[in-house]
């Protein structure tokens, strides 16, 4: 069981619209996957299954007796596993606080799990706060999506940086497996971007941009991925190229 956790502490990146679609292609070529939504705003959850309510979500699996498999819920739409998230998410960062080990819980909870699936995926919200540290710990690679702009840059190096202190401070090593152009628009100020992450910071660059289009977000809407709502549609055929691309990474 691989565990990769997609993030990027900049807001509306598409974190959420990669790891649902690429965990739906992920299983649509017959692998068993689990996607756990980290995300106190729980965008992945419901453009997955829209208002349902939840029993039990990653909150009560982070702060109570319970263990993930009880907190597991199954899309057939998508074909992934999931543990959903919960606005209860948001005040985590104190309620841990005082705990011994506070970074590695996540960890520890999906140790049961190992026979279970091929791969893990985890949508973080945008922040570097201990959901995320916890989502660090748990993970051997990450996948950082980003709209490429100038701000992009300065958010790679912040990344960076927790990754290091990760290292240092908690002697957790995680790998890059790579970056994903999203919302992509051929202008000059993204290639430059996109040269700049592959020179300055030695990250791969995945060469499938998911295009900016209109279908990526009518899919929320109808709880689909996108590849099933618009097959045609070039982001669609791009997730498809970079779920395979991210298997051979
Ligand atoms: N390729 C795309 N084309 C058009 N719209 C897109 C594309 N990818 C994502 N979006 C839209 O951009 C918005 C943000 O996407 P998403 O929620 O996946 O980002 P996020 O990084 O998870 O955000 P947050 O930081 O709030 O968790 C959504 O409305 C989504 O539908
Ligand atoms: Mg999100």
């Amino acid at each position: 069981m691989k565990v990769t956790s997609v993030i990027n502490q900049k807001g509306g990146v598409a974190k959420t619209t990669t790891s649902i679609n690429i965990a739906a292609a992920w299983a649509s070529q017959g692998l068993r996957i689990l996607l756990i939504d980290l995300d106190p705003q729980s965008s992945a959850t419901k453009s997955v299954f829209g208002d349902r309510e939840f029993d039990k979500t990653i909150y009560d699996v982070l702060v109570a007796q319970t263990t993930a498999d009880e907190a597991i819920v199954n899309s057939e739409t998508f074909g992934f596993d999931m543990i959903p998230g919960e606005i209860m998410l948001s005040g985590i960062d104190i309620q841990l606080a005082p705990q011994f080990g506070r970074e590695s819980f996540l960890k520890r909870k999906l140790k049961n799990l190992h026979q279970n699936y091929d791969h893990v995926l985890i949508d973080c919200s945008p922040s570097l706060g201990l959901l995320t540290i916890n989502a660090l710990m748990a993970s051997k690679d990450i996948i950082i999506p980003i709209c490429p702009e100038y701000f992009s840059l300065k958010g790679i190096e912040l990344i960076l940086e927790t990754l290091k202190n990760i290292r240092v401070g908690l002697g957790h090593k995680v790998n890059v497996k790579g970056v994903v152009i999203t919302r992509y628009k051929n202008r000059k100020i993204a290639r430059e971007v996109i040269e700049k992450v592959q020179e300055e910071y030695q990250l791969r660059v995945f060469t499938d941009y998911i295009p900016d289009s209109i279908a990526v977000e009518e899919a929320h809407h109808i709880h689909q991925p996108v590849f099933n709502y618009a097959p045609r549609n070039p982001a669609s055929k791009a997730y498809l190229k970079l779920s395979k691309g991210l298997l051979e990474a």
